[in-house]
């Protein structure tokens, strides 16, 4: 099964995708991360992304569908994939519904996570993310403090601000999702793809059971 994990800027994708993954066993695929992966290792890719993230734009769709279907052709991805900030424009999500139904798989499920904008900003700026990628652990200044300021629970790691969380990128970001990708959702609704609608709002374990929940509906 494909699960497309839709919503804002800090709307909680990142946050419950690990969960939502290990449920279903299908791998975790974020557009944003990759693109950060590139950024840290300086190739091309990462250096022709650089500019429109420190914005807050996106990416071309054309850069960002090669990288997406070479990543749907790789072993792990042939039972299904967890899609966490793509697709994020209605040319992606046209991109994205051909390549699935010319291989044989369905629309996928949508998970819109569902969060006012004003709750949006400070879940931006306070997050901070552990520097080792093989744990990634993410947290949140106020709402999910490690135990140590500073330093993550699980690896001892160092904790990281991104550089597209200050306030001014991260409100661009916003009028970005409310211009660009907003109108994917109602694009996929139209085109029959299954809606979770979960309010993201509660506390992070309550959004979590209740995306468990909706998911069994799909999945059984
Ligand atoms: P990307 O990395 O995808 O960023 P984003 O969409 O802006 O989403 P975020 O990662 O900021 O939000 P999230 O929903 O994952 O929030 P999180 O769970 O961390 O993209 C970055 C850039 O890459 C783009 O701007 C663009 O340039 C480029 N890009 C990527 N994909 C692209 C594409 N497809 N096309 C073109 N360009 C692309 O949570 C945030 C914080 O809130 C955390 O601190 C967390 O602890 C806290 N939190 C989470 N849930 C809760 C809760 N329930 N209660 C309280 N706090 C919570
Ligand atoms: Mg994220
Ligand atoms: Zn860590």
């Amino acid at each position: 099964m494909d699960v497309i994990l839709f919503g804002p800027p800090g709307a909680g994708k990142g946050t419950q995708a690990g969960r939502i993954s290990d449920a279903l066993s299908i791998p975790h695929v974020s557009t944003g991360d990759i693109f950060r992966y590139h950024l840290k290792q300086g190739t091309d890719l990462g250096t022709l992304a650089r500019g429109y993230m420190d914005r807050g734009e996106l990416v071309p769709d054309e850069v960002v569908f090669k990288l997406v279907a070479d990543r749907l052709t790789q072993d792990d991805a042939l039972g299904g994939i967890l899609f966490d900030g793509f697709p994020r424009t209605v040319r992606q999500a046209e991109l994205l519904a051909d390549w699935l139904s010319t291989n044989g798989r369905g629309t996928g499920v949508v998970v819109n996570l569902d969060v006012p904008e004003s709750i949006l900003v400070p879940r931006l700026t306070g997050r901070r993310t552990c520097e080792n990628k093989s744990c990634g652990a993410g947290y949140h200044l106020v709402f999910s403090p490690p135990v140590a300021h500073g330093v993550c629970d699980r690896c001892g790691g160092k904790l990281l601000q991104r550089k597209d969380d200050n306030e001014e990128t991260a409100l661009n970001r916003l009028d970005v999702y409310r211009s660009q990708t907003a109108p994917v959702l109602a694009w996929l609704r139209q085109h029959d793809a299954p809606v979770l609608d979960i309010d993201g709002t509660k506390a992070i374990d309550a959004v979590g059971n209740d995306i468990e929940e909706g998911l069994k509906a799909f999945s059984a």
